[in-house]
């Protein structure tokens, strides 16, 4: 597959403190192995061979001690440091060089989930423009992106938002062609003084190049101590495909 991987790790794990004082969040178990490998496991089993793994650079050692060359799994990893914790869309602006025109797979490094990912990708690959979300029906949307919906399409996203639009959450897991790195560049930080992917995503909206899929399965996050609990729960009933 033409399509390349990056998986997000970076981030400052604040939610998970202390777990996260002297190790990185993406480090830390789920079931019987690191949350990493689980983003990873489902890059590759969709095709995809070249990754990227961008994360902080307190951590960077140990990421790069645990994942090494990609030969023990079947792929190459290529590594990036984000200096400070400037948010999901700076993380990925590191990418450019990395994606050289290729069209990319994003995956933020706490989302555990039960699906492939092949059919996506391979409905994403069809189009080879714009972007493609994955969406998740959640219980409590105001703890992400949440997407509007109308006539079959996402019509808008707000992160994070008071009043959600719909109980759809907008999964850590995104395909974009490489106008994502001009969009990017066109960015301002948010409130909370980072560049958001919800900005990016809103882009692509805007110029009506979005499309989306539910995701099947379970899906959660791992980035505070009640998700991080419930994603070993899920993995141990029912683990990912
Ligand atoms: O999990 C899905 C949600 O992830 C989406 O619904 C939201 O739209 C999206 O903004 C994001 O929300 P969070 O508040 O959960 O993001 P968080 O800051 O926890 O970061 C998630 C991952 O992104 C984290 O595990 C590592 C990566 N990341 C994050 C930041 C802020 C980086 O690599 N660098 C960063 O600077």
């Amino acid at each position: 597959m033409d399509l390349k991987g990056i998986i997000l790790a970076g981030g400052t794990g604040s939610r998970l403190m202390p777990l996260t004082k002297v190790t990185n969040k993406h480090l830390l178990p789920i079931g019987d192995k690191p949350m990493i490998y689980y983003p990873i496991e489902k890059l590759i089993s969709a095709g995809i061979g070249e990754i990227l793994v961008v994360t902080g650079v307190e951590h960077m050692g140990d990421v790069v001690g645990l994942l090494g060359s990609g030969k023990d799994f079947g792929c190459r990893f290529t590594y990036k440091v984000q200096d400070e914790a400037g948010g999901i869309a700076q993380a990925l602006a590191l990418g450019e060089n990395f994606a050289a025109g290729s069209t990319i797979a994003v995956i933020l490094g706490d989302n555990i989930f039960q699906a492939g990912l092949k059919e996506y990708a391979e409905k994403f690959e069809a189009r080879h423009n714009g972007a493609r979300i994955l969406l998740k029906k959640v219980h409590d949307p105001h703890r992400f992106g949440v997407a509007e919906l109308a006539d079959g399409k996402v019509v808008g996203i707000v992160e994070k938002p008071d009043k959600p639009k719909s109980d759809f959450a907008v999964t850590g897991i995104y395909f974009y062609d490489s106008t994502v790195f001009d969009i990017i560049r066109t960015l301002k930080p948010s409130d909370r003084g980072e560049l958001e992917i919800t900005h990016v995503n809103q882009h692509y909206i805007d110029k009506g190049q979005m499309a989306y899929d539910v995701l099947e399965g379970w899906w959660t996050d791992a980035g505070t101590f009640e998700s991080l609990k419930r994603a070993n729960e899920l993995v141990a009933k029912d683990p990912p495909k």
